[in-house]
């Protein structure tokens, strides 16, 4: 493939479809070249709102497709169309970038990774916060430290979304806790094998489903990752990329998730890159696999893990016991 920009249709034009398109927008490597939307309305209204030159708008991908000569598609749908709108991409020869989570549950992820697989096309699962510079540093400063023992991250935060967050039975585990599950795949490089997880709500709590958990997964090898997260936990507030250490044969590293992370005794800075971050560099690493065929380290077959792994701690919480990855992911 030529080093010519990539002609990208967005499929999903709500709030978070306004942040891709400015990423798109921004990014030297892809052209904006159509937005789909059921609501047609709402993807005129985006389309004159927040770009400097009109792209064509559709109801659907397959209108789009051949009047534009897309080269790749953007998913930024809600989660229960995800599937529907990846694999009209994927058989139509193109390849996806694709908002977490990959789809609502894991027999849905596992059908189309094997959907991806078939057709020969890249599905990659944007998973954004693997892609800060703070957090690329952490992860190396863990590759330094030998093995792992344990890895904690604290999620404290108190915010007020209103709509569907607040009725969902599991915002907490479904809705957040999958970028620290996915951050720690990323951190250990491997994939648990086990966790056992508690969520309640406490009594002040303005959620109808559980607002904070705890959970506890095991990895291969033994290092234990210790997850402890609230929604309803006003004051002293965590980052919202949450508080982090990790604790090695041969050493600590810790990060508060919003400024350099140290390690050594006595703490020294790690040294932080300046690659382009969050959605910018989940683009950047889904440009160059389509231009250059390599994998990406976010492609949808492993990101069922990440999926897995919520799944597992809401089956955990639900039924109070240990759940092997197995049993939910069928292995
Ligand atoms: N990475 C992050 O930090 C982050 C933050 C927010 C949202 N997200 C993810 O982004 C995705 C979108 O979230 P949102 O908050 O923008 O949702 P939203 O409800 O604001 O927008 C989704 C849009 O998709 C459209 N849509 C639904 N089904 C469609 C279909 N079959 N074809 C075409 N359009 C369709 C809807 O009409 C709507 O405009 C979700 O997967 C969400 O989890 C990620």
């Amino acid at each position: 493939m030529s080093d010519a920009p990539l002609r990208i249709i967005q499929v999903g034009a709500g709030s978070m479809g306004r942040t891709w398109l400015h990423t798109i927008a921004n990014s030297p490597d892809t052209d904006l070249v159509g937005l789909v939307d059921l609501d047609l309305g709402l993807a005129q209204r985006i389309s004159e709102d927040e770009l400097a030159a009109l792209v064509p708008v559709a109801r659907s991908l397959t209108e789009l497709k051949e009047l534009t000569g897309a080269d790749a598609v953007v998913n930024v749908t809600v989660p229960g169309a995800h599937n529907v709108v990846n694999e009209e991409a994927l058989r139509a020869g193109l390849p996806v970038l694709c908002e977490k989570p990959i789809a609502p549950t894991v027999a849905d992820a596992q059908y189309i990774a094997g959907v991806a697989e078939e057709t020969g096309q890249l599905l990659m699962i944007s998973q954004s916060r693997r892609y800060l510079n703070q957090f690329t540093a952490l992860r190396q400063a863990t590759a330094e430290l030998g093995r792992i023992a344990s890895v904690s991250c604290e999620f404290a935060k108190a915010p007020h979304f209103g709509g569907f967050r607040e009725e969902m039975p599991h915002p907490l585990l479904v809705d957040m806790a999958i970028h620290q599950f996915d951050s720690t795949r990323a951190l250990l490089g491997a994939d648990p094998v086990s966790v056992y997880c508690e969520s309640y709500n406490p009594g002040w709590s303005w959620f109808a489903g559980d607002a904070a958990a705890t959970a506890i997964f095991e990895f291969p090898g033994g290092a234990r990752f210790v997850f402890r997260g609230s929604w309803v936990a006003p004051g002293q507030e965590t980052s919202w990329n949450s508080h982090w250490r990790v604790s090695g044969e041969r050493g600590t590293a810790l990060w508060d998730g919003d400024n350099t992370p140290s390690t050594g005794d006595p703490l020294q800075p790690v040294a932080v890159g300046q690659e382009p971050e969050q959605t910018a560099g989940s683009l950047a690493e889904f440009v160059a696999c389509v231009r250059t065929g390599t994998p990406s380290q976010s492609d949808a077959r492993g990101n069922v893990a990440s999926l897995a792994m919520v799944e597992a701690a809401v089956r955990s919480a639900t039924e109070r016991r240990r759940v092997e990855l197995g049993e939910v992911v069928g292995g």
